[in-house]
């Protein structure tokens, strides 16, 4: 009871009720707490060492009113800090700005994953002319010349000789007007075709091209490629299978599925219930296209193949509309 009387609490609560008041930042204020409130203050030694009750309501006044000095002062700074900053013209109750980053387009995605895949294979990227002549577009081709394709209600003619090509293929005609065998290339691009835009179809599509020309090239070679191509954009554990078709420029001509990666083969929407998906055409360079190109076929052998982009696309995110790719509609995109 001897420090209970020793102290002038009138005196102690104006004086701790100063320092609180005059602190000028929480290091300050937090400095007054711990001398006038904490635990090895006077009003704390007291309080543990007292009696009786007319004692205990004085001090525990005097706490109260210290306390709730300390929290007005608390406020009162941050509200100072405010006003400081505001004057300096930053206001810091606005939401910050977030700062949204660009990423690559899926298809450029895409595009780009498959030349990875094929330098992998020791293959060269081929950057292509979208602009072609009639003769690489489909002469060279052995394209039939009254077939419909050709006419203006399919294809763009820019004049009587130049059109926006309308596949891949015709690169594989420049790479081996170019370049002497062994050609070992891929084409991936832009094509044209005067289509009506809907779910899977629009005028301006991608394809990849891909062609190899060498000795002693079997339709395994072509069969191998295809599917290592497959499982490093599908997944290792995809399959292949070749069903017989026909494009004038290949003989033979064969399609190409793949084992379904949405549900494994055993059978969902995305493959309609058949386990595999059709990816594309491909083949065994027809000879006469090799003539065209003043290549002997007696002596090389080549395969090619052209897959359509947007459409791997399509099937490796399960999109149902292939308008979104050109829409640019960034909600869209944004989630690729
Ligand atoms: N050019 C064909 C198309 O657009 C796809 C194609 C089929 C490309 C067979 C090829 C191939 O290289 O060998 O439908």
């Amino acid at each position: 009871m001897d420090s209970l009387a020793a102290v002038d609490w009138t005196a102690y609560q104006d004086e701790a009720l100063a320092a609180i008041g005059s602190a000028l930042s929480e290091a300050e204020l937090d400095d007054a707490r711990v001398k006038y409130l904490g635990r090895k203050s006077a009003l704390a030694q007291a309080l543990r060492g007292v009696r009786d009750r007319e004692s205990g309501m004085l001090l525990n006044g005097v706490r109260s009113k210290l306390e709730e000095a300390v929290a007005a002062r608390e406020a009162e700074l941050a509200r100072l800090a405010y006003e400081l900053a505001a004057e300096a013209g930053v206001d810091v109750t606005i939401p910050g700005t977030p700062v949204t980053r660009g990423h690559l387009h899926l298809l450029t995605q895409i595009r780009r994953e498959i030349e990875d895949i094929f330098l992998g294979m020791g293959y060269e990227v081929w950057d292509g002319n979208e602009v072609a002549t009639v003769w690489e577009n489909f002469d060279a081709l052995t394209s039939d010349p009254g077939h419909p394709s050709r006419s203006q209600f399919d294809t763009f003619y820019i004049d009587q000789n130049t059109v926006l090509r309308t596949h891949t293929s015709p690169d594989q005609i420049r790479a081996m007007q170019t370049r002497k065998p062994p050609i070992y290339m891929v084409s991936p691009g832009r094509c044209y075709r005067r289509d009506t835009p809907d779910a899977t179809h629009s005028p301006i599509f991608l394809q990849v091209e891909c062609l190899a020309v060498d000795r002693g090239i079997t339709l395994a070679d072509l069969q191998g490629t295809v599917l290592k191509f497959f499982r490093a954009l599908f997944g290792e554990e995809r399959e292949v299978r070749m069903r017989t078709s026909f494009f004038p420029f290949t003989e033979p001509s064969v399609e190409f599925d793949v084992t379904c990666f949405i549900c494994g083969g055993e059978g969902c929407a995305t493959c309609k219930h058949s386990g595999w998906i059709e990816m594309g055409g491909a083949g065994w360079v027809d000879p006469d296209v090799f003539r065209n190109v003043g290549i002997d076929p007696d002596e090389y052998q080549g395969f090619a193949f052209g897959f359509g982009i947007e459409r791997i696309a399509m099937l490796r995110h399960g999109l149902p509309d292939l308008r979104a790719f050109w829409e640019n509609d960034l909600r869209v995109l944004g989630q690729f």
